[in-house]
């Protein structure tokens, strides 16, 4: 059930959390599906729900910097430089797990993903609960990521007992992620925060590992997947100089500029050329388009430029299903 976030329905909010129930709640970045992360029973209920592999790990929320220590050890200085630069952010941190933190957050790994969250329902949140949750994007296993309550609901038609609604995501698209576990910083996932802005922080270049699909046989991070992030109608992204060529009949598009006179596409969503506005937006219209139920989705290709490097990742991930 949607609700909106007032003080009674904060607390019960976390009321849920700490009987091992489950709450939707937004971020800056996208809604996540939160349980209490101490708890490996609520952490499993999570991975039924979004029909997610068990092995795959989900990053902990925390209230504020302090609890880093709670959760990490070995903390190199690179990571205390980003999390003071980032934090509240959209910025999650891979970092050598402290003794005791239960393997359904970890997915077995000897590594943690922490994160806090700068959405002020977030924070009030963390803060009524008092601890560490555990949070996905709030949406079934490999499809777009909910950038509103309404979209969580649809998602899970309304199976979730309490989604609380804090409006429309302000970034739009999942945090970036850094590991910092194997001694160097090596990006996972891009997203607002840029490598160059890491890297400028850290005074050294950052490696990327974003083109590797799988670090052995468990991913790394399931955003690695290829296919990913995806709307069930096939969706294609191609050139600028392309795109009226290739639209056919009942294509629907997300393009930069109005529809041409006479185009036979079914709809047709103009787009931001601002790479925040349209990271933004990216998901809502994703799944507004979705739900038409057509036969082709036809994306026209954002620049290939540093500030829409993650608008070009999803992008291609949500393509790479529909060949
Ligand atoms: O913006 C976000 O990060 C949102 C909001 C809700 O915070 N959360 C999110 O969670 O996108 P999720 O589970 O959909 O993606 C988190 C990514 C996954 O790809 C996961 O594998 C990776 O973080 N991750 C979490 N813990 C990890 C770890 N210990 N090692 C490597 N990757 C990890
Ligand atoms: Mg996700």
């Amino acid at each position: 059930m949607i609700a909106s976030p007032t003080p009674g329905n904060l607390v019960r909010a976390s009321g849920i959390l700490k009987r091992g129930g489950l709450v939707a709640f937004p971020t800056e970045t996208v809604y996540g599906l939160g349980a209490d992360a101490s708890n490996p029973a609520a952490v499993a209920k999570i991975f039924s729900a979004k029909g997610r592999p068990q092995d795959h790990p989900v990053i902990v929320h925390l209230a504020d910097i302090s609890l880093l220590d709670a959760w990490a050890v070995e903390i190199p200085r690179a990571a205390r430089l980003l999390a003071a630069r980032f934090w509240p952010g959209p910025l999650t941190l891979i970092l050598r797990r402290a003794p005791g933190i239960n393997d359904a957050v970890t997915g077995g790994q000897d590594t943690i993903g922490l994160r806090v969250p700068l959405h002020p329902v977030a924070q009030q949140l963390l803060r009524n609960f008092g601890a560490g949750i555990a949070a996905p994007s709030a949406n079934r296993f490999g499809r777009v990521s909910p950038t509103t309550a309404q979209h969580v609901e649809d998602e899970f038609g309304g199976s979730i007992e309490l989604v609380l609604d804090g409006g429309a995501c302000e970034v739009g698209i999942e945090s970036t992620i850094v590991d910092l576990s194997r001694g160097r910083a090596v990006l996972l996932r891009p997203g607002r925060i840029g490598m160059a802005d890491i890297a400028a922080v850290l005074g050294e270049p950052v490696e990327s590992a974003v083109s590797e699909k799988t670090i052995g046989a468990v991913p790394r991070a399931p955003g690695m997947l290829e296919v990913h992030y995806a709307p069930a109608t096939p969706l294609s992204v191609v050139r600028s100089g392309d795109l009226l060529r290739v639209i056919a009949a009942g294509d629907v598009v997300l393009a930069f500029s109005p529809a041409p006179d006479g185009v036979p596409a079914g709809q047709w969503i103009a787009a931001s050329r601002d790479a925040a506005r349209f990271a933004h937006d990216l998901y809502a219209n994703l799944r507004q388009l979705d739900r038409l139920g057509c036969a082709r989705i036809v994306v026209e290709a954002p620049p290939a430029e540093e500030q829409w490097v993650a608008v070009n990742d999803r992008l291609r991930r949500a393509a790479a299903g529909s060949a």
